[in-house]
């Protein structure tokens, strides 16, 4: 099978085209046709090396994939070739007592693709039949390949116990990326009150249109961003901030109210922080780690966008072999919405 993928750590530039071995299904697994696959922050972290799990090379990126079953292997009763399925990015095992319970993020083997396995800048992918998703009607594989990494953090973020339903307030780092933009829509259909927070004010009126009720300049200093939250909500601060930058979650801690939380995935900023201990227990704040989400996440989240009209903001959409240009323009971030990958084909 035809792939894009990388030899060494290193720019842009090292994304090739490679000429693989078609991967061959095992009993539970299916091969995956890839459509269209979207470029993820995840994808620059592999190919720089900084989130390196000590893949061996070469390897291909791409934890959103959304095609056509190719291939069944044995024990995928339930599916049939030529079937359009978008894949959940991460699978654990299937057999301990996280996989049983369908939560397999917390499976000690979790696994995601492009991460620690092949993902979807490849032609054809071996997938778990039980991550298939199938997906609502009326989108198409490239806005379905906006959606999978973003969709399912964005979405389980904003269900934590913290958040108790429509008018809670939520605040979100890095508001302009993929999973802030989505977690704006969603929050705003939810009925939840959306206070984003960007090192680009510029883009102040498209992030009102994507659902914001208001934009903090979050490159004025952590101090004002506390205090501009606090006084946005009337002094009582959140109940969720959503953590996109790590390095700021002793002060994302100083903005949520008595009981409310802070949903942690990403360290866009650097991976320590202080915090306040005593305002941490004083205040009952919960501080959660998240990392991808679950099948059923990623289904429960489809079917809401389906039910309110919900479409992924999509950016751009190139052609497979165009990865490295990709990779220019998400590292430029000129762009707003999700970077598309298309691979050849109807
Ligand atoms: N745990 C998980 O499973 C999981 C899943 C998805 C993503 N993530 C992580 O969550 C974070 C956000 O993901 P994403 O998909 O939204 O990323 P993204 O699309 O690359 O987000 C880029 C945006 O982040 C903001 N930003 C703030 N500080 C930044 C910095 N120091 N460097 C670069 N950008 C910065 C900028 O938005 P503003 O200009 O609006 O500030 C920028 O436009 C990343 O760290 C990603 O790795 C984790
Ligand atoms: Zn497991």
């Amino acid at each position: 099978m035809r792939a894009i993928g990388f030899h060494r750590f290193g720019p842009p530039e090292v994304l090739v085209p490679l000429e693989l071995p078609d991967p061959v299904p095992g009993p539970g697994d299916v091969i995956v046709r890839v459509a269209a696959t979207s470029v993820n922050r995840l994808d620059v972290l592999m190919r720089t090396g900084i989130g390196d799990p000590g893949i061996p090379f070469p390897h291909v990126l791409g934890c959103d994939i959304v095609g056509t079953v190719a291939t069944l292997g044995p024990g995928t009763d339930g599916y049939s070739e030529g079937e359009r399925v978008v894949v959940n990015t991460c699978y654990g095992c299937g057999a301990c007592g996280a996989c049983r319970r369908g939560d397999e993020v917390r499976c000690p083997e979790w696994k995601s693709f492009g991460l620690q396995v092949h993902g979807g800048y490849g032609e054809l992918v071996r997938v778990p039949a039980r991550s298939l998703v199938r997906p609502p009607g009326g989108y198409s594989s490239e806005e379905l390949a906006c959606l999978p990494m973003v969709l399912s953090v964005a979405w389980r973020s904003l269900h934590v116990p913290a958040m108790q339903g429509p008018g809670d307030w939520v605040a979100v780092r890095a508001a302009s990326g993929g999973v802030g933009l989505t977690a704006l829509r969603l929050g705003q259909q939810m009925g939840l009150r959306m206070i984003a927070l960007t090192r680009s004010p510029a883009r102040n009126a498209r992030l009102q249109e994507m659902g914001a009720e208001a934009v903090v300049d979050a490159s004025r200093g952590e101090e004002a961003v506390v205090k501009e939250v606090r006084a946005l909500t009337g002094g009582h601060g959140v109940h969720l901030v959503m953590e996109a930058t790590g390095v700021t979650l002793g002060s994302s801690i100083d903005m949520v109210r008595d009981g409310g939380a802070v949903v942690v995935y990403g360290s866009l900023g650097g991976r320590q922080s202080t915090i306040d201990v005593v305002r941490t227990y004083r205040h009952s704040v919960q501080v959660i780690g998240l990392h991808n989400g679950n099948r059923d996440d990623l289904s429960e989240a489809f079917e809401f966008l389906a039910a309110h009209g919900v479409r992924p903001l999509l950016g751009e959409v190139l052609g497979v072999e165009q990865a490295a240009e990709a990779h220019r323009r998400f590292e430029r971030r000129d762009h707003l919405g999700k970077i598309v990958l298309r691979h050849p084909g109807p």
